[in-house]
């Protein structure tokens, strides 16, 4: 374990940041979080393990992570038996996980680090960057947690507690490489993977967005915005410009227990994710226009629209979906590009949230 300096000496700015790496690096060792992807303290990370679970922690929980990595070991314990394996499989495994497009890329990935890197994960940030599915924030999480690059992973957790520390005043996202450059502060001359993670382990635990517990924090002392008591107002974000209100129309087709639904593109907004078929979303959209684009389908009885409508806010606009339904024979075909789902299991599809509220007004009798 590293020493802690002596506090009364004065300190310069690099004092601080040495300092500050050391306090966290001695919490992490006290308190880090058991996952089943982390090495334990003085073993090798292995780079899969590392990879795997960063690809599933994109946009969602360690605790949601969990089981879903244990059944990926368990199926194929190193890169090579995930390149190898189909990717109907790959993606049958991740159902329920959402975010299809990421499983898609997992499995190229795999096969890329078999075929082009000989089986072995590159070991620099830059080098990951070319995989698929290895963005800027995954490639230095690996760098750092199973190579020790010196690189530091930002990510919401570490910006919340890097712009508290040092009471970052400018605004997300703008403040992005700023924070960035902080963060890089707090690595210590080694052990770059458990300084990212502690910073992680420290985001979600302790330094949490409401009521945050100062008083455990390794760092308190020298965090500005813990002295001035507004720690629970950082990280500054700026205020959310919402486009203008965008309708459409979304249909919910059965046929007996079963619903008629298809897979967006893969870019774009919500790419790759399961949705009833619907209409164009428009600022303009006319509830008539809307219902001409229904699929078209010999159904049983007339489509019958639902009182009231769904609504969904994005990031970008709010949307209004008028809800249709109707009923089609046991015989009928999905019309091209989309696909029969047992209502049973429509649990293990990748449905966004507003399909969720659809689906849910759709089937209410
Ligand atoms: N979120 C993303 N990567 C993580 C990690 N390695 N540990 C904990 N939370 C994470």
């Amino acid at each position: 374990m590293l020493a802690r300096r002596n506090k009364a000496k004065p300190e310069t700015a690099k004092d601080n940041g040495t300092n500050r790496a050391e306090l966290l690096l001695d919490w992490y060792d006290r308190h880090r979080r058991r996952l089943s992807w982390r090495a334990l303290p003085g073993e090798q990370s292995d780079p899969y393990r590392v990879w795997l679970s960063e690809i599933m922690l994109q946009q969602t929980t360690v605790k949601a992570v969990g089981p879903y990595f244990e059944k990926f070991i368990a199926r194929w314990p190193s890169v090579a038996d995930l390149g190898a394996a189909s990717l109907d499989d790959v993606l049958r495994m991740w159902a329920g996980l959402g975010y299809y497009s990421r499983a898609r890329n997992l499995h190229a990935c795999a096969v890329s680090v078999l075929r082009d890197h000989g089986g072995a994960f590159p070991n620099t940030e830059e080098a990951l960057r070319a995989l698929p599915g290895v963005g800027p924030y995954t490639a230095a999480a690996i760098a750092a947690i199973a190579f020790g690059r010196r690189a530091m992973p930002v990510d919401g957790n570490v910006e919340r507690v890097v712009s508290r520390l040092f009471a970052v005043e400018e605004a997300l996202p703008k403040a992005k490489p700023r924070i960035q450059e902080l963060a890089a502060t707090l690595l210590g001359p080694s052990r770059a993977g458990d300084s990212a993670q502690a910073l992680m382990d420290l985001g979600s635990s302790i330094c949490t967005p409401k009521k945050p517990a100062c008083v455990l924090c390794p760092l308190n002392d020298g965090c500005v915005a813990q002295a001035r008591g507004d720690q629970e107002t950082f990280p500054r974000k700026a205020p959310k410009k919402t486009g203008a209100l965008r309708r459409g129309a979304a249909f919910v087709v059965t046929r007996g227990n079963e619903l008629l639904v298809r897979t967006r593109p893969e870019k774009g907004l919500l790419g790759g994710m399961t949705e009833v078929p619907n209409s164009d979303w428009l600022a303009d959209q006319s509830d008539r226009i809307a219902l001409k684009q229904a699929p078209a389908l010999k159904t049983v009885s007339r489509w019958h629209r639902k009182a009231g409508v769904v609504t969904h806010v994005f990031t970008h606009f709010p949307l209004e979906l008028v809800v249709y339904t109707t009923r089609v024979s046991a015989r009928t075909r999905a019309p091209d590009n989309m696909r029969w789902v047992k209502i049973a299991t429509l649990k293990d599809e990748a449905f966004p949230n507003v399909m969720r509220k659809v689906i849910v007004r759709g089937l209410d009798n």
